[in-house]
């Protein structure tokens, strides 16, 4: 298996620590991705990649009739333990086991790099009902503050972190050009340990070896032990969400 591929089955072997530690998404995200719609009826949406269900259940909570894919068996089984009131199905971006024309929107949380795009978005494109929408979403840290790149700088890996162009990569002609909103959040912390927690989620300290995970965990312990913004009690990870919406236009 090639390290991409690796890295996109690597967040199950910690299905727990993913679905305790990571970030949900902003319900305005998911307002403003739906907003052109026009409607304030109850949506059929589809989470694809939903992992342990941090998107879905703020898609759920929202009032949609919400369907979640996930390749993963660890990870499906988290959500399905965590998630209320969602059809959870197995199943890849690339091969999605919903019918035709059957969804209004289609939503992806930090998981659409991973996908085989070429194979992935003629398939995102048959479930759609045409004018329904396609939103890819990511989490991000929010580049303004200080503490926290250089947290980011202290944190890297051996690997990169995955990079993304979202607009180039999903541009398709079944789709209207992607649109960008950005939205402010955050991730509460008690203390330095459950922000390395955090970060042990990620896919590039996933796939490397103990040893390097065991030293970059120091490295991290010891910053954040040493900055007054996080040594003392809880505080916020300033996170912001990159959202990009396009529209299904008829064949
Ligand atoms: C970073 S997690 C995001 C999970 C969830 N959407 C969230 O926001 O927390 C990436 C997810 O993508 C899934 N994944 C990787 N490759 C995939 C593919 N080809 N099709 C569908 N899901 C995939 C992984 O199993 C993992 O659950």
């Amino acid at each position: 298996m090639d390290l991409h591929a690796r890295r996109a089955d690597s967040f199950g072997a910690q299905a727990e620590a993913y679905a305790e530690h990571r970030p949900d998404y902003p319900v305005a995200a998911i307002r403003w991705a739906l907003e052109p719609l026009g409607t304030t009826e109850r949506l059929d949406v589809l989470d694809l990649a939903a992992g342990t269900g941090k998107l879905t259940a703020g898609l759920v909570a929202e009032g949609h009739r919400v369907t979640a894919v996930e390749p993963n068996e660890q990870m499906l089984s988290e959500l399905v333990r965590r998630v209320h009131d969602v059809r959870a199905l197995p199943g890849h971006a690339e091969h999605i086991p919903v019918p035709d024309q059957t969804v209004d929107a289609v939503f992806v949380g930090t998981a659409f790099h991973w996908f085989d795009q070429e194979k992935a978005l003629p398939e995102i494109a048959r479930v759609l009902r045409p004018g329904g929408v396609l939103v890819a979403m990511w989490i991000e840290p929010d580049p303004d503050v200080e503490w926290y790149a250089e947290f980011q700088q202290v944190s890297s890996s051996s690997i990169e972190s995955q990079r993304h162009d979202p607009v180039d990569v999903m541009a398709h002609p079944s789709f209207t050009r992607a649109e960008r909103g950005t939205f402010p959040h955050a991730l509460r912390r008690d203390s330095p340990e459950a922000l390395v927690d955090t970060t042990n989620t990620y896919s590039r300290m996933l796939v490397i070896d103990e040893q390097e995970r065991a030293a970059i965990n120091d490295k991290m312990l010891a910053f954040l032990r040493s900055r007054p913004e996080t040594s003392n009690g809880p505080f916020d990870v300033p996170l912001r969400s990159e959202v990009y919406r396009m529209f299904r236009v008829s064949d």
